[in-house]
C-alpha cells in the first residue's frame, strides 16, 4: 500500500473498549486501547487524542470510525460497519483468510471473505451475552477468577464438562452445582469455553465456514477459546498480531484509500 507520507486514523468504538490506530500505509505508528465507558463519543475523542499524542504526527489527514458507537463520533470523516472493518484489518494481517470470527465483549460475528478479500456473507449474535466475552467474564467471576486466569485454567483441561445452559444466569447456577458436586474446576472452565465455541460454530454453520480461518477481537487473546473454536469448526483459527485492533486497523486502511 502506498502512503505518500500521509497518516490517517482508524477508531473502533466497541461496546467494551475503544481502540485507535494511526497508520501510514505500511506501519502502525501508534495504537491506544481505553474502556468505552458511558460515552462512546468522548472515549473516541480521548482515544484519538491519546494515540496522536504518542506519535510525532502533526496532521492526521482522515479519520474513519467503526464499532457499535460509530454513529456518535461526529469528528470522523466516515463511518463503516465492524464487518467491513474487521475483514479489511484481518485480510491485511493474515492475507487469504476465508472465515473470520470476531468475538468482542458483547457480540460475536462470523464473516465470510472471498479470494479477493471481499466480504460476501456474515452472521452475528448481538442479542445475547452467551456467545461473547461477557459470558466468559461472568462465569470467571462465578469461579472467583480474573478472566485471563479462567482462560488459562480452562486451557489446562482436556476433558471439558458439558454445560447445557444457554442463558448466562442459568449457566451460573449450572457451574455452581458442578462445583458443589466436586467436578474439577479446570474441566468446568473448559466446558464453558467449549459451549461458547459451539454456539459460535452453530451461528457460522449456515455460512459453510472453510479454512483458512482467523479469529479477531479481544477474546482471541484467550488461547482456550482459540483451541476450542478450532476444534468445533474443524480447522485452525489463526490469531493475527494485535487481534483486538483488527477493526481499527481495517478502518485506518479504508481511511487511507480515501486520500491516496
Ligand atoms: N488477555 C485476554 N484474555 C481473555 N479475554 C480477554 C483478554 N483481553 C481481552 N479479553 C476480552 O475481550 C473482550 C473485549 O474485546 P473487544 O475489545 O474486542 O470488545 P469490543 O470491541 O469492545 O466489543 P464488541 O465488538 O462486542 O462491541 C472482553 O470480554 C475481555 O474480557
Ligand atoms: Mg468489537
Amino acid at each position: 500500500m502506498i502512503s505518500n507520507g500521509k497518516s490517517v486514523a482508524g477508531i473502533d468504538i466497541g461496546s467494551r473498549t475503544t481502540k485507535a490506530v494511526i497508520w501510514d500505509g505500511s506501519a502502525v505508528l501508534g495504537k491506544t486501547l481505553i474502556p468505552t465507558g458511558w460515552s462512546p463519543e468522548k472515549s473516541a475523542q480521548k482515544a484519538f487524542d491519546e494515540v496522536k499524542g504518542t506519535t510525532q504526527i502533526d496532521l492526521v489527514e482522515r479519520i474513519v470510525v467503526t464499532g457499535y458507537g460509530r454513529a456518535t463520533a461526529s469528528f470522523a470523516d466516515k463511518a463503516i460497519t465492524e464487518i467491513t472493518a474487521h475483514a479489511r484489518g484481518v485480510s491485511y494481517l493474515l492475507p487469504g483468510t476465508r472465515t473470520l470470527i470476531d468475538i468482542g465483549g458483547q457480540d460475536s460475528k462470523a464473516i465470510m471473505i472471498d479470494e479477493e478479500g471481499l466480504v460476501f456473507d456474515f452472521a452475528m449474535n448481538d442479542r445475547c451475552a452467551a456467545g461473547s466475552g461477557k459470558f466468559l467474564e461472568f462465569l470467571a467471576m462465578t469461579m472467583d477468577l480474573p478472566v485471563a486466569d479462567f482462560a488459562e485454567l480452562a486451557f489446562a483441561s482436556t476433558d471439558p464438562v458439558q454445560i447445557s445452559s444457554i442463558c448466562t444466569v442459568f449457566a451460573e447456577s449450572e457451574v455452581l452445582s458442578l462445583l458443589a458436586e466436586g467436578v474439577r474446576k479446570e474441566n468446568i472452565a473448559n466446558g464453558v469455553h467449549r459451549s461458547i465455541a459451539q454456539r459460535v460454530a452453530q451461528m457460522a454453520k449456515s455460512l459453510h465456514p472453510q479454512a483458512p480461518g482467523a479469529f479477531s477481537g479481544g477474546v482471541a487473546r484467550n488461547r482456550c477459546m482459540v483451541r476450542e473454536l478450532s476444534a468445533v469448526l474443524g480447522f485452525e483459527m489463526q490469531v493475527p498480531e494485535m487481534p483486538e485492533y483488527a477493526g481499527a486497523l481495517g478502518a485506518a486502511i479504508i481511511a487511507l484509500e480515501g486520500i491516496v
